[in-house]
């Protein structure tokens, strides 16, 4: 049996990218006996750039919300707060000593946020690898299901754990490699014509966004003027409304579009009226299950509770040997 770890930022509700990138690994893994999954929100990371109490709360929850309305099922897999578990903040503060300065500040994600927000480069930005390690090595976990811009901070959680196993002359953590179910990474696009789906470009399309609301974000999609010699290459721009089409649409539909293309008639207010109605109808089902657990508050606190029984217990069974190897006793 194979241990598996993996969160999402709590940054807020979940947009299709988590949920063909992310939420769909989970699915799968989750039906797999051969792995033990421990899935959760990573509420702490979110403090680096949230930093407010009021969205804090508000934040977990529209992530508990979404996965439990996707279909993850804490009888199967442990599903939790990572502000829950405060063995994780210990095992961070431990791999904080094994963490080179040089190292953290190489990390390409941390210069992007520098870049991002120069007014506020604080030391939680640069550890965010450290912490994201803790969360893997709490469970030794094996495998990680994320995407491409997660595979430097999975090879720093390696380089931790290796030299925290050298250090003190052991293999007590297994080394922990990225991991796609479904075989290479999906990279949700955009809606900007620019690159992936992500809460803080503005780009995203909601699993609870109102009809109307996808319409109106479908229809402001950036196109152009349209192709005018036959079977040409498409632009990003429409490469990204081709496969957010492929990812919603059947098949039928995204070759009628991709002929229209081909033979130069495509209308892009129809690609997108038929974009925006079929996003409509594969949200309609988890919107639906959305709007009931929205309600349901002690459900969603006895999923909390119980996912945090069972990753405390074991956290703390690593967190007591990790002391007693450092001998904090
Ligand atoms: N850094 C991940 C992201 O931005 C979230 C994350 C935090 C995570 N801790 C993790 C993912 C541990 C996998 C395992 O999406």
């Amino acid at each position: 049996m194979e241990i598996v770890v993996s969160g999402i930022r709590s940054t807020g509700c979940l947009h299709l990218g988590n949920y063909f990138g992310a939420v769909q690994n989970f699915l799968k893994m989750q039906e797999d006996s051969n792995y033990h999954c421990f899935f959760f929100i990573a509420d702490f990371h979110s403090l680096t750039t949230h930093p407010k109490p009021d969205d804090f709360r508000k934040n977990t929850n529209e992530v508990l919300v979404d996965y439990l309305a996707c279909g993850l099922n804490p009888e199967k897999v442990v599903l939790y707060a990572q502000s829950d578990i405060p063995e994780i903040p210990e095992l961070y503060l431990l791999l904080n000593m094994l963490a080179y300065k040089g190292e953290l500040e190489r990390v390409a994600s941390f210069k992007d946020k520098v870049r991002k927000n120069e007014e506020n480069v604080n030391a939680g930005l640069l550890t965010y690898p450290v912490l994201m390690a803790a969360d893997i090595l709490i469970h030794r976990a094996h495998k990680v299901p994320v995407g491409k811009d997660q595979v430097q901070h999975l090879e720093m959680a390696r380089n931790f754990g290796n030299r925290f196993n050298h250090l003190y002359g052991n293999d007590f953590f297994p080394e922990p490699y990225p991991f796609t179910f479904t075989g290479t990474p999906i990279t949700v696009p955009g809606l900007d014509g620019s690159g992936k789906m992500g809460k803080s470009d503005g780009n995203g399309i909601y699993l609870r966004d109102e009809p109307e609301v996808i319409r109106k974000k479908v229809m402001k999609a950036v196109t152009d003027s349209g192709p005018t010699v036959p079977n040409s290459e498409k632009p990003d721009a429409i490469k990204n409304i081709f496969q957010l089409l492929t990812l919603v649409s059947d098949a039928s539909t995204v070759a009628h579009f991709e002929e229209a293309y081909n033979n130069c008639n495509i209308r892009y207010g129809d690609l997108k009226k038929q974009l925006a109605e079929d996003i409509i109808l594969f949200n309609a089902p988890i919107k639906e299950r959305i709007d009931g657990i929205i309600r349901d508050t002690d459900y969603q606190q006895m999923v909390l509770k119980l996912g945090a029984e069972k990753s405390r217990a074991s956290a703390s069974a690593t967190l007591k040997e990790v002391r007693k190897i450092i001998g904090i006793e």
